[in-house]
């Protein structure tokens, strides 16, 4: 098998973070040849290089056109700001090369559509930095779900709180601009939400939602004066599933206190699951069947039986971390580079998850339910 030569873009939050997993998924997993960190683009050609040196990749470009055309990339992998996934997803397709995009997929329902027929019709693989479905004990949700091990399932409840921008100081940034960042704790953590609920329950087909601006402006950095913030800060959402099953979503980047909250419950006839990604490494599970005074909720701590766990620690309840899920997340994406199976969340996922969030921005402009679009 020949290595993967990855053509990284931007070197923020998540670029820092898909580098360090192409640096340790090779050793993680065995039956993954470790990719080449082959070259690096941000916004200057000194930003690059000096992000490379870091982050131990070979070559450095101040223009993300150069890194896309460049013959020695195979896969280009995009961690930018929303606004710029469309144009490099795009570029990159139709320069022949796999992409991995961070969420969103873009800024709207259409082109996110655009961008997964560009890449199935140039039969490249493609795959979203869904990072938290790759979370061990959430396959395990999954599977027990897929299972019936819960019963009937009639109700979901998910939540994404974080407080990154509760405080009022905290200055403007591209993530209240509409242009730029498309929707506001919709795209941000919303997406992130939507996949979830889809990985545990099929797709969303119905919402009615409503948004909230807390904070109207906010202080731009860069100029020093006073901005409008174009996006909610929080949304919230009666859901209606494919399958008929009720639940809610709720998200927020002003939950006070609230550092990672991205949690759900399910509840079924014979049982239910809780998780908090706070405490990521605990999968909580009522039992129906076990009645009388032993009763209640029983909590599933993380360890080598688990889905992927192992490649990282033999001993159980040691827990693994945030950067761990982007690891596993990139030995899916090279297993389908390599010729293995299409990896999932792919780029059509992407697409439904954005009209998700259309559809309840939708319906909070219309203040009725609305249907998800195709
Ligand atoms: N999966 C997750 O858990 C997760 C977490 C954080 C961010 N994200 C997503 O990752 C993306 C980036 O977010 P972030 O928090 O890392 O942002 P950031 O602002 O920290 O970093 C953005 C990076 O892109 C670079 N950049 C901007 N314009 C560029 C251009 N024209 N050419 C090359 N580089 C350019 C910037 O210089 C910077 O290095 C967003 O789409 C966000 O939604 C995902």
């Amino acid at each position: 098998m020949t290595r993967a030569r990855i053509g990284l873009i931007g070197t923020g939050f998540i670029g820092r973070t898909h580098a360090i997993a192409l640096s340790a998924v090779g050793a993680v997993f065995a039956d993954i040849e470790a990719p080449v960190r082959e070259l690096l683009a941000d916004t200057t050609e000194a930003a690059a290089r000096a992000a490379a040196g870091a982050l131990g990749f070979a070559r450095a470009t101040g223009d993300w056109r150069e890194l896309v055309a460049d013959p020695a990339v195979d896969v280009v992998d995009i961690c930018t700001p929303n606004h710029l996934h469309r144009d490099m997803a795009l570029a990159a397709i139709g320069a022949g090369k796999h992409v991995w995009c961070e969420k969103p997929l873009a800024n709207t329902a259409r082109e996110a559509r655009e961008i997964a027929a560009a890449a199935d019709a140039a039969g490249v693989r493609h795959l979203m930095g869904f990072n938290y479905i790759c979370n061990p004990l959430l396959q395990v949700a999954r599977d027990m779900i897929a299972a019936g091990e819960l019963g009937d399932v009639y109700a979901f409840r998910g939540s994404y709180l974080e407080d990154y921008m509760s405080d009022p100081a905290v200055p403007w940034s591209w993530r209240c601009d509409r242009a730029l960042a498309g929707s506001g704790a919709l795209a941000d953590l919303g997406s992130h939400l939507i996949n979830l609920g889809h990985f545990l329950l099929g797709a969303v087909a119905r919402v009615n939602g409503r948004l909230q601006v807390v904070h109207r402006t906010r202080r731009d950095p860069a100029t020093g004066a006073t901005r409008a913030v174009e996006n909610e800060d929080i949304a919230r959402a009666l859901i209606e599933f494919a399958s008929g099953v009720p639940g809610t979503f709720e998200v927020s980047r002003v939950a006070t206190g609230l550092k990672c909250g991205l949690a759900f419950a399910v509840f079924g006839t014979r049982g239910a699951l809780e998780f908090d990604q706070e405490r990521m490494n605990e999968l909580r599970w009522y039992d129906a069947a076990a009645g009388g005074a032993r009763r209640g909720f029983r909590t599933l701590l993380a360890g080598p039986e688990h889905p992927d766990y192992r490649p990282f620690c033999p001993a159980p309840g040691h827990g693994l971390g945030y950067n761990d899920l982007k690891v596993i997340e990139a030995r899916n994406l090279l297993r389908a580079v390599a010729g293995g199976a299409p990896a999932w969340p792919d780029f059509h996922e992407g697409a439904r998850v954005q009209a998700v969030m259309e559809a309840i921005e939708a319906s909070h402009a219309s203040g009725a339910w609305t249907d998800v679009g195709a």
